[in-house]
């Protein structure tokens, strides 16, 4: 086994529709690594801090209107301009537990009816990783929830959309919980997966980088 001190962090993405509750369940995870002795950070995309981030966010709340490949670039922008600093913690041994990445970006889009390889292309080379839990809640439950925000992309019959999209873009790297479960139900199932994948990493699995 690898000796942790000297072993990389776990990149760790957690995805989902609107309100399928992965804003709680990634700050869960962190406390519960930090409890374990576990150094982890909580990130989420879009990174509305940045410049770039800003002007993502008068888009999504409607303050401002922009092509659709305009902003599919920006919000790609907003995870390269992170993704020096992502590789930097992840190789000090932080693990980073990040709320969306570009499965959003690219099931968002493609949603939009652009086309998912070109969608997909500007994702080349961020780091792909370690593992994407996908918190699984039906369009119509997650709208039931209530408490959209009113946010630009908030509608039942587009997160329709989206969730097919989502669907195609599942690979190895992917696990898919009920997020319709008891909350402490889908919190113990996500401790599990993510201990076991800062196992791997600690033993060296390598960091890689999207789409493998
Ligand atoms: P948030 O609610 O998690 O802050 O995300 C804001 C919205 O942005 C959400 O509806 C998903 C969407 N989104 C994209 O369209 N492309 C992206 O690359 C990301 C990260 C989010
Ligand atoms: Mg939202």
């Amino acid at each position: 086994a690898g000796n942790k001190k000297e072993s990389r962090g776990a990149l760790v993405v957690l995805e989902g529709l609107d309100r399928s509750g992965k804003s709680s369940q990634c700050s869960r995870l962190v406390s519960f690594l930090e409890e374990q002795g576990i150094s982890a950070e909580l990130w989420r995309f879009p990174d509305r801090t940045t410049n770039v981030g800003q002007m993502i966010s008068s888009y999504l709340t409607n303050t401002s209107q922009l092509d659709d490949r305009t902003i599919h670039l920006l919000f790609s922008a907003n995870r390269w301009e992170k993704r020096s600093l992502m590789e930097a913690k992840l190789k000090t041994g932080k693990t980073l537990i990040v709320d969306r990445y570009s499965y959003s970006g690219v099931a968002f889009s493609s949603a939009k009816g652009l086309d998912i390889e070109w969608c997909k292309a500007p994702e080349i080379g961020l780091l792909a990783p370690d593992v994407v839990v996908y918190l699984d809640i039906s369009p119509e439950k997650a709208a039931e929830r209530g408490g959209y925000g009113g946010e630009r992309y908030e509608k039942l019959e587009f997160q329709k959309k989206v969730a097919d999209f989502y669907k195609v873009l599942h690979d190895v790297s992917w696990k898919v919980v009920d997020a319709c479960q008891p909350m402490e139900d889908v919190e113990k199932q996500l401790q599990e997966i993510v201990l076991d994948c800062v196992t791997e990493c600690w033993k060296g699995k390598l960091l890689s980088t999207l789409w493998s």
